[in-house]
């Protein structure tokens, strides 16, 4: 389902494996502006070589991706492979990106975030740190000085996760990745990044999130997307996923953990936000 009729990300009869183990085998794929996405499927079928492929971490063997071009005045879909480095950079200044491991870099929560800042935006610690400090406070963080010059390897998993998000915030970005953004968290915190997610969403962004967590899904019903085998084998409103009856989406559907049942009935999203996003939650 899409916001508006306008393509973000395209994937084409994408190939991609290693060392002659195929991973993924024709994947194709449109994320459209303002989407809400979540990509699933079990461990190991190809979701973060499909998220780094689209980042540009490695060469594909055969497909294509096209990126919208939002420097040229039209706005056109363009082939990743055609962009010079500087107008990858200048795609990647649009893009947040939090990555499933080692979320953080190591050094402290100011530099945490301040780094794509100033290696993709060229910014200076004084322009940084309102930034950094509103970021923090949009993630439910303290902004005070200790907490900037706080270790990140000294957060809690949950709040090393709200300072990853933080960080993809502060690039104020038109997409939204997240790679496993609550695996490994305790239920609270799960509902916390829930909210994170939902609430940093809007019309002019499109988010596209890996994940395990029915609860998840459950809570803000994205459009899904099923990987299995290589290929995308489900791609639609979670509606007809929860109630799809094939093989291959049962099994998987109810083996995901719904550990959070008593979390969730407790933080509700408020249903008008939702209509305002344009969300069916
Ligand atoms: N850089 C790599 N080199 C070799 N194999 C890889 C690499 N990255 C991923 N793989 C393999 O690709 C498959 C898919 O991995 P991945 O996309 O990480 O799965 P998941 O769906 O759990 O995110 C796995 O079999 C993994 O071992
Ligand atoms: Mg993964």
């Amino acid at each position: 389902m899409a916001n508006n009729a306008q393509i973000e990300i395209q994937i084409e009869d994408l190939h991609k494996s290693f060392n002659g183990h195929t991973v993924l085998q024709g994947i194709n794929l449109d994320f459209y502006s303002g989407e809400f996405v979540a990509i699933v499927g079990s461990s190991g079928c190809g979701k973060t070589v499909l998220l780094n492929t689209i980042l540009g971490q490695y060469p594909i063997d055969k497909g294509i991706i096209r990126i919208l071009d939002r420097s040229d005045e039209n706005w056109v879909l363009k082939k990743l492979d055609d962009f010079n480095e500087l107008e990858i950079d200048n795609i990647h200044k649009h893009w947040g990106v939090v990555f499933q491991r080692n979320a953080l870099f190591s050094g402290s929560v100011l530099f945490n975030i301040g780094l794509w800042l100033k290696e993709i935006k060229g910014m200076d610690d004084e322009t940084i740190i309102p930034i950094a400090k509103k970021a923090l406070t949009a993630v439910g963080l303290p902004d005070d000085e200790a907490f900037l010059e706080k270790s990140g390897s000294d957060l809690s998993g949950g709040m090393a996760k709200r300072l990853a998000i933080a960080r993809a915030i502060s690039m104020d970005p038109y997409v939204f990745f997240y790679d496993e953004p609550t695996t490994g968290l305790d239920p609270i915190s799960s509902a916390t990044i829930h909210n994170l997610i939902f609430d940093i969403h809007h019309a002019d962004r499109t988010s596209i999130i890996i994940t395990h967590d029915k609860d998840l899904l459950i809570r803000l019903r994205p459009r899904t997307i099923m990987l299995h085998e290589g290929k995308v084998h489900f791609d639609g409103p979670f509606d007809e996923f929860e109630a799809a009856q094939s093989d291959v989406i049962r099994p998987y559907f109810e083996t995901m953990p719904l550990l959070h049942k008593r979390i969730m009935e407790k933080v509700e999203i408020d249903p008008q936000l939702s209509k305002r996003k344009g969300l069916n939650v």
